[in-house]
């Protein structure tokens, strides 16, 4: 069957506010375009096409009026709302019906990913049949999902926000798993704090020795998006390498065009809609 995507963009957004008062976090700007473009570009970049968008009831009208039905990239998406925040995993109950057995990619919709290689770590991952999580080596490893390893290297376990932590290998958003997960989902229950955490569906898999942590190298950049500082870290990293190399990070029409996913014309249509700016220019020259 072939993999689809989840990206879960709901959450309360309380510690982006006042910015996320009246807007979705996942919508805030990463300098030229909004958040939730480069998770996207990141199943993209797995092959991934069709993907179901998880978005509070009240944000899902704006998310609509920026990625409409993803034909514009050669997507098809599928909208799915959740009511109030109760977890990460609960994010495969509510795309049960989405998936209809078939395996999945889920990015959170505030992780964003660059690096040499990205594509290949990705389009490997998604072809494959394990069930395959990240690791990526941050300094701050208890504000995150964090891997504990067995002395032979293998995984032992992984703990939500610890505060002693294992090692400094957090887990990053983006899940690889197989049709079983809602099944799984199902059958786990609300931490302590009211969530149906990932780390617990995670550790059904690391139970049955089904799930393979690869870990992400120095050469990658996992950014964070929670503070406001870190925010504008990333819109000023994208702005670097697109300003130092001429070339963008988390562009969905040149993907969709590169995989041939739209045509010359539909390109020339999107560039057309970006005309007065950098962005409508990068388009146009992506057709010389
Ligand atoms: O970013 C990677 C980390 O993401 C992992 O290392 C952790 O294991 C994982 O739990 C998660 O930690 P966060 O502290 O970042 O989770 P947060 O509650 O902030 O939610 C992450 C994103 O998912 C955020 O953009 C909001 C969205 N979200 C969150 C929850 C709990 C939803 O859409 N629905 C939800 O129910």
């Amino acid at each position: 069957m072939t993999r689809k995507g989840i990206i879960l963009a709901g959450g309360s957004g309380t510690r982006l506010y006042p910015i996320t008062m009246a807007v979705s976090k996942q919508l805030m700007p990463i300098y030229d375009k909004p958040m939730i473009f480069y998770p996207i570009s990141t199943l993209m970049l797995a092959g991934i096409r069709d993907i179901a968008v998880i978005t509070t009831p009240h944000d899902q009208a704006q998310f609509q009026h920026v990625l409409g039905d993803g034909s514009q990239w050669g997507l098809r998406f599928t909208w799915i709302v959740q009511d109030s925040p109760d977890g990460l995993a609960q994010a495969y109950l509510l795309a049960e019906d989405f998936l209809d057995g078939a395996p999945s990619a889920m990015v959170l919709g505030d992780n964003l990913f660059f690096g040499h290689g990205l594509t290949e770590i990705l389009k490997s991952a998604s072809v494959s049949d394990d069930n395959a999580v990240f690791g990526y080596q941050v300094r701050d490893p208890e504000r995150y999902g964090v891997i504990g390893f067995n002395p032979d290297g293998t995984v032992a376990e992984i703990t939500e926000k610890p505060s002693a932590p294992a090692s400094n290998f957090a887990v990053t958003g983006l899940y690889f798993l197989n049709g079983d997960a809602p099944e799984k989902a199902r059958t786990i229950t609300p931490s302590a704090r009211g969530e149906l955490e990932i780390a617990d569906l995670l550790a059904l898999y690391l139970k049955e020795e089904a799930l393979k942590v690869h870990k992400m190298g120095r050469g990658y950049a996992w950014l964070d998006t929670g503070t406001h500082a870190s925010l504008l870290d990333a819109g000023n990293f994208a702005r670097t390498l697109e300003n130092r190399q001429g070339l963008q990070t988390g562009c969905l029409e040149e993907i969709a065009f590169e995989q041939d996913w739209i045509t010359e014309s539909e390109l020339r249509d999107r560039a057309a809609l970006f005309a007065k700016n950098a962005y409508g220019d990068y388009l146009l020259r992506l057709l010389d």
